[in-house]
């Protein structure tokens, strides 16, 4: 982690938690947060530690207001949505309407949209190209499978994925000063680690973040790389992130199965906020 960029954990609930659980969620969420150390919450207050929550789009707007009703600042977010705005998608889900309820972050390019609904790097960089234009923080995601570890390509995978996947800057010399770097933010999932328990260890996740960084240097400027946040996505738990957000190019974490739990969530948000703390 870097003090400059901020800590941002993220839960990835994919296809669980409907409403009424997604509001449980919330109600339970309230004792671990309101356990949280001095230290952890002024990190949240004035620090740069954000949360965040992908719920699926039938408990988009429990999970907000339920959080709201508690008070407990954790940001929502949607998981798939359309490059357009408005049109002949059957089944689709566009920016403007969630806009008209309030969310603003979108998650882009997760590998089980590669892997099972053809998401390419092409529809991918569609898709950031046209949130980030209508305002949204985008989180997109990226990735090397098993094998392609295993060949030695994991360099080559991600040099791909962001040299076609990334968004195009806004207009040359204006996306410092529209925030545009501000919003964007990528997120290293080897998809070995996702859903399996084989988390990458730090001196892995730190070799493909710097490498990320470095490309994002290379695509946009050394300045607008310096300021992205890049996640650490697969097997995160309150066990081990405290050793991956101690690498230097590791900005948080994009959690699934593990924040799906209210007291292990709340553990990752704190260990985060400690660390920053103790890092001043
Ligand atoms: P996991 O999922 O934490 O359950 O491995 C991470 C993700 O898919 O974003």
């Amino acid at each position: 982690m870097n003090a400059a960029r901020g800590v941002l954990i993220a839960g990835n609930w994919k296809m669980n938690h409907g409403p009424k659980a997604a509001r449980e969620f919330a109600d339970s969420l309230v004792g671990p947060w309101s356990r949280l150390s001095p230290a952890a919450c002024a990190a949240i207050a004035d620090r740069g530690l954000q949360a965040l929550v992908f719920p699926p789009f039938l408990s988009l707007a429990a999970t907000k207001d339920e959080f709201a009703k508690h008070g407990l600042p954790v940001s929502v977010g949607a998981q798939n949505v359309h490059w357009d705005e408005k049109g002949a998608y059957t089944g689709e889900i566009s920016g403007p309407m969630l806009k008209e309820l309030g969310f603003d972050w979108t998650l882009v390019g997760h590998s089980e949209r590669r892997q099972h609904f053809g998401e390419t790097d092409a529809t991918v960089r569609k898709r950031a190209e046209s949130h980030l234009k209508q305002g949204f923080r985008v989180v997109l995601c990226i990735g090397e499978t098993r094998a392609e570890r295993e060949a030695g390509q994991t360099e080559a995978v991600l040099e791909r994925q962001l040299t076609q996947g990334l968004p195009a800057l806004p207009e040359a010399g204006q996306a410092l000063a529209l925030g545009w770097g501000d919003r964007l933010v990528l997120a290293y999932e080897p998809v070995w680690a996702i859903g399996t328990g084989l988390t990458a260890t730090p001196a892995q996740a730190e070799e493909a973040h710097a490498f990320v960084r470095a490309e994002a240097a290379k695509r946009y400027s050394p300045a607008i790389a310096a300021k992205l946040q890049i996640l650490y996505g697969g097997s995160v738990t309150p066990e081990n992130v405290a050793g991956l957000l101690d690498c230097p190019n590791v900005d948080g974490g994009l959690v699934g199965g593990a924040s799906l739990k209210p007291e292990s969530f709340a553990a990752m948000v704190a260990t985060a906020g400690e660390r920053m703390s103790a890092r001043r």
